[in-house]
């Protein structure tokens, strides 16, 4: 029956998507403010049609919260959906095959930013609830939260969340805006990283400088961010900021057993990214590193000259922006302030420096043996015919440890996406076999939590 349903909607359910994928809602951006607005409106309009009641743009200091609610039964387990309607920027717009904001169809796969992230899997969940509507299958009442700042740190939410705990009151937390391991074997994310986010400046001269007249006298900041950069890892990929490592949990060996016998390809990876070979901490494979292995990278690095043709300066400032992955049980501030303490006390005199703490947000591992994540694995045997296996992804949504924080709430994260859909990249895409096939997953994962007795 809801396989019939979607069938014959399909391609409603695919014209209305790209109509919100063609709202450039960038929440970094002001100059797209009021197409944020726009796409929160357009969720909510379409959360409206769906069946929902309460559905409300709640304003924030930023952009607008959409929620909304269906209570059928109070005495039935409810399920708080949240998701994000705000993308990434689109840039570089150069490398884009088709325009990041005109919804293209190749090979199967919805092309635009925010198909995969989180737009194309928000709206899942919107028609998994109208088909719950539709065909009087609602086993569970449904709120959901869909917020416009995820892209950006979520800055306001932390404040909604403890602001209206009681209209928030759940038993459950499902997200969908993580990765699958492949459309052959599916997954369910059981922990994400954490992250803190540091901008850095070095100065060295008042001006710049014509770099032969004083080049080799005066110290140069991006020849010196660039040392001071690359003496935080040591020879065998380990970050030497001290202390970063002091409250990292270990696993045990069966744990990282588990974990690597999620079936991956090696080779297959390094193709895929066009490397010849994969690189990272010592003594841990691909998986552990992305999963359960904390990070520093380097985001972007400026200064100097950078246009047409070349021209000789030594530059008054150095810039990048640093990010580190946490896991359990680093904590974002504690971090932040050990990579400030650190990068200022490395810094050579001859240099100044100045450190800006952008977003952070905690790391999280969400238990599976709930009941709601028992419902989800059920959901996956039975439209997949597999059952899914637990991963931890590399990626971060702050959010799902503030849930637990504040509402005491733990989350399953039955996310549909894969990691090559080249999120926050160009020509991000995502599947219609996945959009399609997660429908029907949202909507029987609700048919198990209904039930009594998991
Ligand atoms: N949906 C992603 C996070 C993600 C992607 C988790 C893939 C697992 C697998 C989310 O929109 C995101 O991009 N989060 C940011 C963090 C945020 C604080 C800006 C991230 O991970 O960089
Ligand atoms: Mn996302
Ligand atoms: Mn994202």
């Amino acid at each position: 029956m809801v396989n019939q349903y979607i069938t014959a909607n399909k391609d409603r359910f695919l014209t209305e998507l790209f109509d919100l994928l063609r709202i450039p809602s960038v929440s970094a951006d002001s100059r797209h403010k009021g197409d944020v607005r726009k796409a929160a409106e357009y969720v909510a309009q379409k959360l409206k049609e769906a069946g929902a009641d309460k559905v409300e743009l709640m304003e924030t200091k930023g952009h607008p919260i959409v929620f909304g609610e269906k209570i059928s039964d109070p005495q039935k387990p409810t399920v708080l959906v949240y998701g994000h309607y705000d993308v990434q920027p689109p840039d570089p717009l150069n490398l884009w095959t088709s325009p990041p904001f005109e919804p293209t169809v190749k090979d199967g796969k919805i092309y635009a930013r925010g198909a995969c992230d989180d737009k194309g899997q928000v709206y899942m969940h919107i028609k998994a609830f109208e088909i719950m509507m539709k065909q009087n299958l609602l086993s569970c009442n449904i709120k959901f939260m869909i917020e416009g700042e995820e892209e950006v740190g979520s800055e306001h939410l932390g404040e909604f969340v403890k602001e209206n705990k009681s209209k928030l009151k759940a038993d459950v937390i499902l997200i969908s805006d993580t990765s699958l391991i492949s459309l052959d074997q599916p997954s369910i994310t059981a922990g994400l990283r954490g992250l803190s986010y540091m901008e850095v400046e070095v100065t060295g001269p008042n001006r710049d400088l014509h770099s032969g007249v004083y080049g080799g006298a005066v110290a140069n900041p991006v020849n010196v961010l660039c040392e001071m950069i690359a003496s935080m890892h040591d020879e065998d990929g380990r970050i030497t900021i001290p202390g970063f490592y002091e409250n990292v949990a270990e696993l045990l060996p069966a744990e990282r057993k588990a974990i690597n016998n999620a079936p991956f390809d090696q080779n297959e990876y390094n193709r895929e990214l066009g490397i010849d070979e994969a690189q990272g901490e010592k003594g841990y494979t691909t998986l552990e590193r992305t999963g359960i292995r904390p990070t520093l990278d380097v985001n972007g690095i400026w200064g100097g000259y950078t246009g047409e043709g070349a021209k000789t300066v030594l530059p008054a400032k150095g810039h990048a922006k640093i990010s580190m992955r946490l896991v359990p049980n680093q904590n974002p501030q504690q971090i932040t302030d050990l990579f400030t303490k650190h990068f200022i006390s490395i810094a050579p005199k001859s240099v100044k420096i100045k450190v800006i703490a952008h977003h952070g947000g905690e790391p999280a591992v969400t238990p599976t043996d709930s009941k709601a994540f028992k419902s989800a694995s059920k959901a996956f045997e039975e439209v997949w015919g597999k059952t899914p296996i637990p991963t931890r992804d590399g990626g971060s949504i702050p959010i799902v440890a503030l849930f637990k924080k504040e509402l005491g709430l733990d989350t399953v994260l039955m996310g549909f996406g894969l990691d090559t859909d080249a999120l926050h990249s160009p020509n991000e895409h995502y599947g219609i076999k996945n959009f399609l096939i997660g429908i029907e997953t949202i909507v029987a994962f609700y048919k198990h939590f209904g039930k009594n007795g998991v």
